[in-house]
């Protein structure tokens, strides 16, 4: 089906992080090949494989020195290919991340470009006698880099570099990046991948006296690579990861007429989860709804708690920022450029509740969910090591040596020192375990056809510090395939749901008519609510349909 990506869940996985299967400390293909009924068992659809590329690996092989060849540490072209079928015979679908602004410097495009000013590679990059031009344009890894130019000796030119000074920026406005670009798609959809996560999208072009960000070049670039691949390869998902506001976010679904992504991720919703959680109150989440756009039809919301990258903090205000830092990062070495770099559930504390009701709430707002490698199982980071490293640590899987990652001496980063407690095994046997509930919550989500399409509005609580809205089935709406009945707006089971949340620690009362009786989806065991007025225990999550 088209728009398979409505219903589906993704989930995150980092190759090198993921199964060791020749003992030499990294992960591999056909490491994650033996786990792949793990993925299965989460209730997952889709995966999203970090790069798998050639890479000096400066920046977790989104530096890339062959688009066309598997990194040798994680395997080879048949080991990928092996995989991929290996998922798709799980009814596992596989997509790639696609980095179109940068290549490492270590790729032979830069490599020549730099050597010789007559190059045919010299226009793939930016280059600049002076390094002054584009001062407006920010610096996104400002603990690390001062300048988004840098001087190549060899070159006798600066480069123009939006990340690490290793990753210098291709140039778009030379049409045979774009060729390039396409053929390396080309040869990916050709082995049968379903699509990409195209990294770091509004950066391709530059313009004086812009932000060179978002431009107006971009879009018509976006728009030519969306056509190409419906042309050549129809039913090719694109996501985008644009980490701007929701005002700059909608250009880049384009319009019916002219398509750039069908799934943006929602990159301002995520911290503000965070926030409404530690503040008690759900105004950070009711007002980034208000000033995010309707989307075109057809088009979808990713929606996530946490990634590779660091917690970004990039689209809130600089009060929020420096509350949420205070909040989240006391230490200093937990904060990387503008953003915090943990994971999910030491960032809750592991309090279980208040990790229940976040997945509880993250999984019922409208979006396509996507959960990150670890943290099923709650995995912590390792604040000691550097960059995101510390969020990028071996997958924990027994409490055999390594957690059963890898059975080197020595692995690429080293096991969390926790995972004789935490590992798959053990929670696979804890019917409460962060495993199980994940199960749990993913399970009940997918059987709501509203909450997987369904349409959404706020319901006033009267409390400030209690979220509630209603996921509904439109008339018009067929889903997937499964035709509801929609004579009567409020009887038929699945065909709305209304998810509460109380945020605070404490019982709040609201005024909620539940007349008639209603039965809580996250807790089936427990007795309908039937009243006008509601006593939500503290960080109560409830999905809430029609008894
Ligand atoms: C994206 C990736 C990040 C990477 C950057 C540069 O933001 O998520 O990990 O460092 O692009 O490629």
């Amino acid at each position: 089906m088209e728009d398979w990506y409505h219903d589906a869940v993704f989930y995150e996985l980092y190759i090198r992080a993921y199964q060791d299967s020749n003992g030499d400390g990294q992960g591999d293909f056909r490491g994650a090949i033996a786990r792949l009924d793990h993925i299965k068992s989460l209730g997952v659809n889709c995966i999203w494989i970090m790069p798998h590329y050639a890479s000096p690996l400066l920046d977790g092989g989104y530096d890339i020195s062959d688009y066309r060849d598997v990194h040798p540490d994680f395997g080879t072209l048949a080991d990928f290919k092996a995989f991929l079928d290996a998922a798709h015979a799980r009814g596992l679908r596989v997509i790639t991340d696609m980095v179109m602004n940068h290549t490492s410097d270590q790729h032979p495009w830069f490599q020549a470009a730099r050597q010789d000013k007559n190059s045919p590679y010299r226009d793939y990059y930016v280059w600049s006698d002076t390094g002054t031009e584009y001062a407006e344009t920010r610096i996104i890894f400002l603990d690390v880099e001062k300048s988004n130019w840098t001087y190549d000796e060899v070159a006798g030119q600066y480069f123009w570099h939006r990340f690490y000074s290793s990753q210098p920026d291709l140039n778009y406005d030379n049409p045979k990046v774009h060729e390039e670009m396409f053929d390396i798609m080309r040869f990916w959809l050709d082995m049968g991948i379903d699509g990409f996560r195209v990294d770091a999208i509004p950066y391709l072009y530059e313009r004086e006296g812009t932000n060179c960000e978002n431009l107006p070049e971009t879009h018509d670039f976006l728009q030519k690579m969306r056509r190409m691949v419906d042309s050549e390869y129809p039913g090719t998902l694109l996501i985008a990861e644009a980490n701007q506001w929701p005002e700059d976010l909608l250009p880049y679904f384009g319009t019916p007429e002219n398509p750039e992504f069908q799934v943006c991720f929602h990159f301002p919703i995520m911290p503000r989860l965070y926030q409404a959680l530690r503040a008690q109150d759900k105004t950070p989440i009711v007002e980034i709804w208000a000033q995010t756009p309707a989307i075109p039809s057809g088009t979808q919301w990713m929606t996530f708690l946490r990634n590779h990258d660091e917690l970004t903090l990039e689209m809130v205000t600089p009060e929020v920022r420096q509350w949420m830092w205070e909040q989240y990062a006391p230490e200093p070495r937990m904060r990387l450029n503008l953003g915090i770099r943990r994971r999910l559930a030491p960032l809750l504390d592991f309090n279980g509740e208040k990790w229940f009701l976040l997945h509880a709430l993250f999984l019922s707002l409208p979006g396509t969910p996507i959960v990150y490698y670890g943290d099923e199982i709650g995995m912590a980071d390792n604040i000691w090591l550097p960059d995101r490293h510390g969020c990028r640590t071996p997958m924990q899987w027994d409490a055999s040596k390594n957690a059963g990652f890898s059975d080197a001496n020595e692995t690429y980063l080293p096991v969390n020192d926790d995972y004789h407690q935490r590992n798959v095994a053990v929670q696979e046997d804890d019917p409460n375990s962060y495993l199980n509930r994940l199960r749990f919550l993913l399970q009940t989500r997918q059987s709501q056809p509203a909450l997987r399409r369904g349409d959404f509005e706020f319901v006033e609580t009267g409390n400030g510090a209690v979220l509630a809205f209603r996921r509904f089935v439109s008339d018009q709406l067929a889903v997937s395939g499964e035709q509801l009945a929609m004579s009567d707006g409020h009887s038929v089971r699945g065909q709305w749901v209304l998810c509460v949340f109380n945020l605070s620690d404490v019982v709040q009362q609201v005024g909620l008519a539940v007349a008639g009786g209603y039965q809580d989806l996250l807790h089936p065991d427990s007795l309908p609510l039937v009243g006008d007025m509601l006593n939500v225990p503290p960080h109560a999550a409830w999905w809430l349909v029609k008894t």
